[in-house]
């Protein structure tokens, strides 16, 4: 009897026992009596993501954050990254105002979901998209989620946000190092006053941009092309004034990271290495950076020099610009057709447009929606508009004061066509014109001076008995050669 009842009992604690491995392993949720600390984790529902805490790189600090199941690093969303834990004594729970929090050995809050809501009753779940939502149980609405407050990481399914007139409301902080969460430098987001474009800053000063949005990609962004597939959408809400960002890759694990030197990078996750390959960066070059070479200067990597002015324009300032400082950018070498009818009456010919190719369109468009023949009659009749250029999926784009922030790109890219004085364009085209004609016609009489004497020399040798003197055909030879010469070069 008593044998047997140990036996019972051995069973149920066994049953038992497996039963909270079961939970310890399987559980997805943190409730006011489900509290989380370290080093315990959670883990979404089929595995995806987890979430625990963390040390970066060689830091000490504890960190409460959500990583892809497969490996520790990177952890996508850090929770406390302004205020580190320096012990292992971190909870995670939900406080008694319905807030999911991180606490300290001593209880103090260290982070906090920060919503204001009468709910109490409410559970936190790490979603298999790596969303960590916080929900009333009552009726399962959500009140708080991690997506809605990224950190330097872009997942499938989140959403970068931003008003068209006070800007990004969503959008990505890099780290300040890979040792350290708290936010850097560096963030990303969506500027959609005018056509949306994505911008990074650095220190709240604008550091690089990715062009215009033209339905598919950005097209200021090399390469971009080569990661359409991952499914970007760019919606544009036009009665909340609101634009979103999203993508939703074929292959799921793929995401976005800003890092701590201000490059958004894309990560692909290679089995065989059992590791994360970068498979795109945003920022390649100092040309990346914005308005490298200045106003009217264009930046071309492949170039040594990088920088150099457009034709028809020179360094404002030759000095700086010979040391190697580009900021001052260029200046117009001469006045454009109707500036010069405003400032002296003169009437010269119209002004024309240069095709720069392969470029990237220079920052403050200003759109309309008209056809690619009207958007060129239209620059050319406003002599405030300097530069044109038309883009599918976005239409005609002009540009007022001065072109800054232009690249040039080996391919891809879109041409943009910018105005100059026509003297400007016609002084390298009459080089052209005048040197191709007058090399050709000396080719040409050349050949056939020297086969007119050959055959010349040949006849004397025939009609020698006639007596012809050679002086006579070498005279005849000089006089051809001039004639030719003369009557080709006009
Ligand atoms: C929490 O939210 C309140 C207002 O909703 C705000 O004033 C406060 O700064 C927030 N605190 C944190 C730590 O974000
Ligand atoms: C919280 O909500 C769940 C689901 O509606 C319910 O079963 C539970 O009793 C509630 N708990 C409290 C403390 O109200
Ligand atoms: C997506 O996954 C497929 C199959 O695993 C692979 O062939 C393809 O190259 C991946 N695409 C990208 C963009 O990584
Ligand atoms: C470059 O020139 C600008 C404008 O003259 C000046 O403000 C800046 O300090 C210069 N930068 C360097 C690195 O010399
Ligand atoms: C020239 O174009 C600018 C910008 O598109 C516009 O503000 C201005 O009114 C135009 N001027 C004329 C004379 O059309």
């Amino acid at each position: 009897m008593e044998l047997r009842s140990s036996r019972i009992s051995f069973a149920v604690a066994v049953l038992l026992s497996c039963f909270y491995t079961y939970l310890g392993t399987a559980i997805d949720t943190i409730t006011a009596s489900r509290s989380i600390r370290d080093p315990e984790t959670i883990i979404s529902n089929g595995s995806a993501f987890k979430l625990g805490f963390f040390n970066p790189g060689n830091s000490s600090n504890r960190y409460v954050g959500i990583w892809y199941n497969k490996k520790s690093e990177p952890v996508v969303w850090v929770a406390n990254r302004n205020k580190p834990l320096n012990d292992a004594s971190g909870v995670v729970t939900v406080s008694e105002d319905g807030n999911l929090v991180v606490l300290n050995g001593q209880n103090e809050i260290l982070w906090s979901s920060n919503v204001s809501n009468s709910v109490t009753n409410v559970s936190a779940q790490l979603l298999d998209t790596g969303n960590l939502v916080l929900r009333d149980k009552t009726n399962g609405t959500s009140i708080w989620e991690s997506f809605q407050e990224p950190t330097n990481t872009f997942l499938q399914g989140m959403k970068l946000t931003s008003h068209m007139r006070t800007g990004p409301i969503v959008q990505l902080t890099s780290w300040k190092s890979p040792s350290d969460p708290s936010p850097g430098s560096f963030s990303f987001g969506i500027e959609s006053s005018n056509i949306p474009e994505g911008i990074f800053w650095k220190d709240s000063r604008v550091h690089g941009r990715t062009g215009p949005w033209n339905g598919q990609v950005f097209i200021g962004v090399r390469q971009m092309n080569s990661i359409y597939l991952d499914g970007f959408k760019l919606l544009v809400d036009d009665l909340a004034r609101v634009v979103t960002f999203t993508y939703s890759s074929l292959n799921s694990t793929v995401f976005f990271i800003l890092t701590s030197q201000g490059n958004i990078e894309e990560r692909n996750w290679v089995a065989q290495e059992n590791n994360w390959k970068v498979t795109f960066r945003s920022l390649e070059t100092e040309c990346d950076v914005y308005g490298w070479c200045g106003a009217f200067g264009n930046c071309n990597p492949q170039k040594n020099p990088m920088c150099s002015c457009l034709r028809g324009f020179e360094p404002k300032n030759m000095e700086e610009w010979s040391r190697g400082n580009w900021s001052s950018g260029c200046v117009r070498k001469k006045l454009l057709q109707c500036e010069r009818i405003n400032q002296t009456g003169k009437v010269a010919k119209e002004d024309e447009f240069l095709k720069l190719e392969t470029m990237k369109l220079p920052d403050f468009a200003v759109r309309s929606s008209v056809t690619l023949e009207s958007c060129r009659e239209q620059c050319l009749n406003n002599c405030s508009c300097i530069a044109y250029a038309y883009v599918v999926g976005i239409g005609c784009m002009t540009w007022m004061g001065s072109l800054i922030d232009l690249n040039k790109f080996p391919s891809e890219g879109a041409d943009l066509y910018i105005r100059l004085a026509h003297s400007e364009l016609e002084k390298k085209d009459k080089k052209v014109v005048v040197i191709v004609p007058v090399v050709v016609a000396i080719i040409t009489s050349a050949i056939c001076t020297f086969f007119l004497c050959r055959w010349l020399a040949k006849r004397k040798e025939r009609r020698n008995a006639m007596e012809e003197s050679s002086e006579q055909s070498q005279k005849r030879c000089s006089v051809n050669y001039v004639t030719v010469t003369v009557t080709e070069a006009r």
